[in-house]
């Protein structure tokens, strides 16, 4: 079966999946597109082969060529959308967050139980990049003992002029939040967020922040997310467990040896850094859809905890003093991180 699918949100990233669907994913075609800027949109849908401009995004859900949808749009915006696909009981792949605000979350969540089954995606697409799928191997394989401490590094080239200190953890400390939770495949319980001295360049914005979190069974987490770091965008994470460390590097194909340097290009935005990750993310999600095979990506209670806890630290962010991350009960209709039942025994005190 050919998935046909419709795209909300035609800017960056929309454009980026749409070209995505449209030229390498096998089984998927882009039948219908939307965005506020209608411009945008008949642009995006004149590069695509078989795409036309809807005028309204509910519409799009509902048309019967559209089996399944992309949210790409600004992320306040992306409730609705969810809300409605659940509402058609079609698919839809939810870039993140699943919404900014946890009572959004909670009620996404709501309507996927009362559907019965599990419909929702949320575009943490590092889940599916090769470097952080190695690093996930190594934690669940038994050669490096448990897990205590886990470092992530966030950077970013140049941040949006009057980007709010807060959507630095929403924006982008979130994808380390969610992949802090993959890796370990446990909860976090506690934030605190620290301000270090901010880049002259980023002011007023407070950039960098440092955050500390403990997961539930006791890993220490820190996540530095710098969005003017000035020379390109940069991922780095680093577990540290009882028998060995596993350092996940800026993955760069070729090292320059030239005129006494030694150079490595650093890309200047995610795309290319996670390019493998979108198209592997989105060429299951089509499978999943179009062949039945299983869904890997993140669910709605993944986007769910994800905000709980980036809200979590937005809180720590205001008021200096640590916070509890906590939530409801995960219900039964998502399946328990994976490594939980290993990495959650407690290690007994000598
Ligand atoms: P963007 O600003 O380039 O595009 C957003 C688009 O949404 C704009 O074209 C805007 O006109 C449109 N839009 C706003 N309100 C709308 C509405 N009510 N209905 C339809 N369209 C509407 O932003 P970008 O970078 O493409 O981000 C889009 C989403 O993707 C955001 O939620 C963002 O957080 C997320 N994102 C995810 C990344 C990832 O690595 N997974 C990376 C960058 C962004």
């Amino acid at each position: 079966m050919t998935v046909g699918v419709g795209i909300i949100g035609t800017g960056v990233m929309g454009a980026e999946h749409g070209r995505l669907l449209d030229r390498e994913i096998s089984g998927a075609q882009v039948r219908a597109v939307f965005d506020l800027d209608a411009g945008r949109a008949a642009a995006i849908a004149a590069s695509l082969r078989s795409a036309r401009v809807c005028d309204d995004p509910f519409e799009l859900i509902t048309e019967s060529t559209v089996d399944a949808v992309v949210v790409a749009s600004s992320d306040p915006t992306h409730e609705q959308f969810v809300l409605a696909a659940l509402a058609a009981g079609k698919p839809v792949l939810c870039e993140k967050p699943l919404a900014p605000d946890v009572a959004g979350c909670e009620r996404i969540i709501a309507a996927e139980l009362a559907a019965g089954r599990q419909l929702v995606s949320v575009g943490f697409m590092r889940r599916f990049d090769p470097g952080y799928q190695q690093l996930k191997q190594a934690v669940e394989g038994d050669r490096l003992g448990l897990p205590l401490m886990l470092h992530c590094t966030h950077r970013n080239q140049q941040a949006p002029a009057g980007l709010s200190s807060e959507l630095l953890i929403s924006g982008s400390a979130v994808h380390e939040l969610d992949i802090a939770r993959w890796l370990l495949g446990e909860e976090l319980s506690r934030v605190t967020v620290h301000r270090p001295r901010s880049s002259r360049v980023s002011q007023p914005t407070e950039d960098p922040l440092f955050l500390v979190l403990e997961s539930s069974s006791g890993v220490l987490i820190d996540i530095e997310v710098f969005l003017n770091s000035g020379y390109g965008y940069e991922v780095r994470c680093e577990l540290v467990a009882e028998q060995g460390t596993v350092f996940l590097d800026a993955p760069a194909p070729i090292i320059e040896r030239r005129a006494g340097d030694v150079l490595r290009t650093v890309p200047a935005d995610w795309r290319p850094r996670f390019a493998a990750a979108y198209r592997n993310e989105l060429q299951n999600w089509i499978d999943s859809i179009g062949r039945g095979l299983p869904c890997e990506a993140a669910t709605s209670w993944d986007g769910y905890a994800a905000t709980v806890a980036a809200q979590a630290a937005i809180l720590a962010l205001r008021t200096g003093d640590p916070q509890p991350i906590g939530g409801m009960a995960r219900p039964e209709l998502y399946p328990a991180p994976v490594g939980s039942d290993r990495l959650t025994q407690t290690v007994a005190p000598a």
